[in-house]
């Protein structure tokens, strides 16, 4: 039985990890000394990290990748990703080359505009409120000036606010609805200090509004928050080539492969459970990039499988076509992202890779992360409907078996050699392992 502590928050970082130690490790010398191999030698640095979160106790390592030669408008990108799935950086990368020779992707930003909602409950005549908006929604403008002013110098702020009768769900029930524009910046902090201070204005506006009956009057705020669903800030990615030019070693007969390909998408397209793992490998590009630039994945996340099932039914976000012989792969998502604030300027591995990018703009940043989601699509697709996903996975994922069994250098080769010519599984990895240590 593990016991429960008060005022963890208030050790020290030694005390915490002494704690921990003490409490789920038999061996507290040895989980110590694993928690502490992993801090930074560099005593700054390793502050800069601890402060990010509250009770750090030490780092977590994940690798950052490189996925080059990606051809985005003609520009070449190595696109920086940070994931621990083995086969994902290799599949960026094939597509990437693959689709340098075949014109590139294409990316547009077809809108960038971000949400945020003050909820609120008000008992009373509807149209007595939607008089008292009309009459005071420029204050709600001029009262968040403060906050507005530099992001207008960016060509940004608050694009509109509307008034969102929803009583028809929730008795009493309304909404300030605003829309944003947020720049190069992901615009959470922004957003939500303008909800915040349009919530005191709708109070302080409600109470001094003489049509209101008292009842009226005392409008009751439930919370003001952005929104992670961004169905009007979509970037758009596409691939496409004349039908034949899709041929290489492993697609012998192109149009099979166009055929077969479209089938797949068509199958995401109406088959939630498909979709789901579909989707599943889109993001494990758009993940990886929006990692290791420091956006928040969460809200990217939340805010894409919403987009994906808008229709009310889950499906899949990429589709494709072969028209007029040539064959079409495309895909349009929601992405909310930032290069400036938030981690972009303080960790310095994110502005490592920000900086291999050639220090995107945030529309340039969602073209690119777009762009490695469907090359990802198009990478697992093509295995699925060719040779099927375990050849290409288990050649990357040998790697986690021979360092599951601390295999040596010669071993390694050996192993390696053997499995050129026959097939990969982990039940067969181990056992030619143990065959080889007999
Ligand atoms: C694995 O991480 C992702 C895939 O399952 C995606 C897919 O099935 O399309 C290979």
């Amino acid at each position: 039985m593990n016991n429960a502590i008060a005022g963890f928050s208030k050790l020290s970082k030694e005390e915490k990890i002494n704690w921990i130690a003490a409490e789920y490790f038999t061996n507290p010398t040895n989980a110590i000394a694993t928690i502490k191999q992993y801090w930074n030698s560099d005593e700054n640095l390793q502050k800069l990290h601890d402060d990010f979160i509250e009770n750090t106790i030490t780092n977590f390592y994940l690798p950052l990748g490189i996925a080059p030669n990606f051809l985005v408008n003609g520009t070449y990108y190595s696109v920086p990703m940070v994931i621990e799935e083995s086969s994902v950086v290799a599949a960026a990368s094939k597509s990437a080359k693959y689709w340098s020779t075949r014109g590139g992707f294409k990316a547009t930003v077809l809108n960038s505009e971000k949400i945020g909602q003050v909820h609120f409950m008000y008992r009373g005549n509807v149209q007595k409120l939607e008089k008292f908006f009309a009459a005071t929604k420029t204050k709600f403008f001029t009262a968040t000036e403060d906050i507005t002013k530099n992001m207008q110098k960016r060509g940004g702020g608050i694009l509109d606010i509307e008034l969102r009768n929803k009583t028809n769900a929730i008795e009493n029930y309304f909404q300030l609805h605003a829309t944003f524009e947020t720049k190069d910046s992901m615009g959470a902090n922004f957003i939500n200090s303008c909800l915040e201070q349009f919530a005191k204005t709708l109070k302080a506006e409600a109470q001094n509004n003489i049509e209101f009956t008292e009842d009226e009057k005392d409008l009751q705020v439930v919370m003001s928050i952005l929104s992670n669903y961004v169905p009007n800030c979509i970037v758009r990615a596409e691939v496409s080539c004349p039908v034949e030019e899709l041929a290489e070693k492993k697609i012998e007969n192109p149009l099979e492969f166009a055929q077969k390909f479209v089938q797949a998408v068509n199958i995401a397209e109406i088959e939630p459970y498909r979709a789901v793992t579909h989707n599943k490998g889109i993001m494990n590009g758009v993940d990886a990039v929006v990692l290791a630039t420091g956006n928040d994945f969460r809200a990217v996340e939340a805010g894409v499988h919403a987009y994906a099932s808008r229709t009310g039914t889950y499906s899949s976000l990429s589709h494709a076509k072969i028209e007029n012989g040539i064959f079409t792969f495309w895909m349009e998502i929601p992405l909310a992202l930032g290069t400036v604030g938030g981690l972009t300027s303080l960790h310095p591995l994110v502005k490592m890779a920000l900086q291999i990018l050639g220090k995107p703009s945030a529309h340039e940043l969602m073209q690119i992360v777009a762009v490695t989601g469907l090359a990802q699509n198009f990478a697992a697709l093509r295995s699925l409907t060719t040779t099927g996903i375990q050849e290409g996975h288990m050649k990357m994922h040998i790697n986690n078996i021979l360092n599951q069994f601390e295999t040596s250098d010669e071993e390694r080769k050996m192993i390696k050699k053997h499995f050129e010519n026959n097939i990969i599984s982990h039940a067969s990895v181990v056992e030619f392992i143990e065959n080889l240590r007999k």
